[in-house]
């Protein structure tokens, strides 16, 4: 069965609380009525009830089993606003700040899963990708023990034979642009983790870099070789090596060349990029020039699951990221 067809089954079984933030954009909408009528998730829409009365007539859309939530006479206002102040205490949030804020669907979101009344969220067909994560950073906060949030692409492939039956596994995509050793070893382990979460991916986890076991002598070269030794000592039981380039990583024999015994090169699934100006422009290529299916970016390290779209995305990409977001709540 195809990834996607797997993570929609799961979905269903979990009947998790998703929030559209987006709830007047007619994308969301249409998306909205297929996951609802495929049962993959339960489904809020946060907007003026009026307009996605309007819109749902006029488009012949039914969404009639979504709850729709104003944020801006919604009763929970004044509990959240209080959450928030007390949350942004040491900034000095003031609850008439808090309540401005939360007009803001994507304020509003996060809050509804601060406080219990969802488990997760989506956003980002109109809006930017840092206007989405702000907020979530602000108040749904990371993971215990996880300080970075990052953001992975599945890369599915025709060709079976590459990466895990057809899957690569790229990070972090979407959100840290300059990672420190720290955190680029975090990421890795956090990505694995997801892998297996969502894909049930063994991992073999290659940290990638222009150089490979040292044939490089660089300051970002060692940030890497670092990051790497930093990564066993966070989780010893993870196959992770590098630093290395990308030929070493997925080339059989150019792995046994560059960096022989090693239990990830040649063979890896999941690619860990040194910043995002690589990862993002890598996975692009990948999407563009080899034809691969993106599908991502699925954040990691948040304390509950809040996903960004790309402004770009068509009706079934919102569908599947509420079913990866259904799946990441658990
Ligand atoms: N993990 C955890 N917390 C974070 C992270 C992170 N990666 N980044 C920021 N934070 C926290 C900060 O500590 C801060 O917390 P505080 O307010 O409690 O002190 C809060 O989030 C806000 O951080 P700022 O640095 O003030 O916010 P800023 O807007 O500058 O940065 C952001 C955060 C939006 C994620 C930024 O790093 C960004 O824009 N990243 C790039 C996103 C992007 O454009 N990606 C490419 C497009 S996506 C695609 O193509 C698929």
């Amino acid at each position: 069965m195809e990834l996607i067809e797997q993570i929609k089954d799961r979905a269903r079984l979990l009947q998790n609380r998703i929030v559209l933030a987006e709830g007047t954009e007619l994308r969301t909408l249409k998306a909205a009525e297929i996951i609802l009528k495929e049962k993959l998730a339960r489904i809020t829409l946060l907007g003026n009830p009026q307009i996605i009365a309007e819109l749902t007539q006029k488009e012949g859309i039914n969404v009639s089993e979504a709850e729709i939530i104003d944020p801006l006479t919604n009763a929970k206002r004044q509990h959240y606003a209080e959450m928030m102040v007390e949350i942004r205490k040491s900034k000095g949030l003031t609850i008439d700040e808090a309540l401005k804020s939360l007009n803001n669907p994507l304020v509003f979101g996060p809050m509804m899963i601060k406080a219990g009344d969802a488990d997760g969220e989506i956003a980002g067909a109109i809006n930017a990708t840092g206007d989405v994560l702000r907020p979530a950073l602000q108040y749904v906060k990371t993971l215990p023990g996880v300080s970075v949030v990052s953001g992975v692409f599945f890369m599915l492939f025709k060709n079976k034979a590459i990466g895990d039956n057809g899957i690569l596994v790229f990070a972090d995509c979407a959100v840290m642009p300059d990672p420190d050793e720290k955190q680029l070893a975090e990421i890795a382990v956090t990505t694995a983790k997801t892998a297996k979460a969502i894909a049930n991916i063994e991992p073999r986890v290659a940290m990638l870099s222009f150089s490979t076991k040292g044939s490089a002598k660089h300051a970002l070269v060692d940030k890497v070789a670092n990051a790497t030794r930093i990564a066993h000592e966070m989780a010893p039981e993870l196959m992770i090596d590098g630093e290395m380039q990308l030929d070493a990583a997925l080339v059989k024999e150019v792995g046994e060349l560059k960096s022989p015994g090693s239990e990830v090169a040649g063979k890896a699934n999941i690619l860990v990029f040194p910043g995002l100006e690589a990862a993002n422009i890598g996975y692009k290529l990948v999407q563009r020039l080899a034809g691969a299916e993106a599908i991502g970016p699925v954040l990691q390290g948040m304390a509950a699951p809040i996903n960004d779209l790309s402004r770009g995305c068509s009706v079934s990409d919102i569908v599947n990221m509420v079913a990866i977001t259904a799946n990441q709540a658990g």
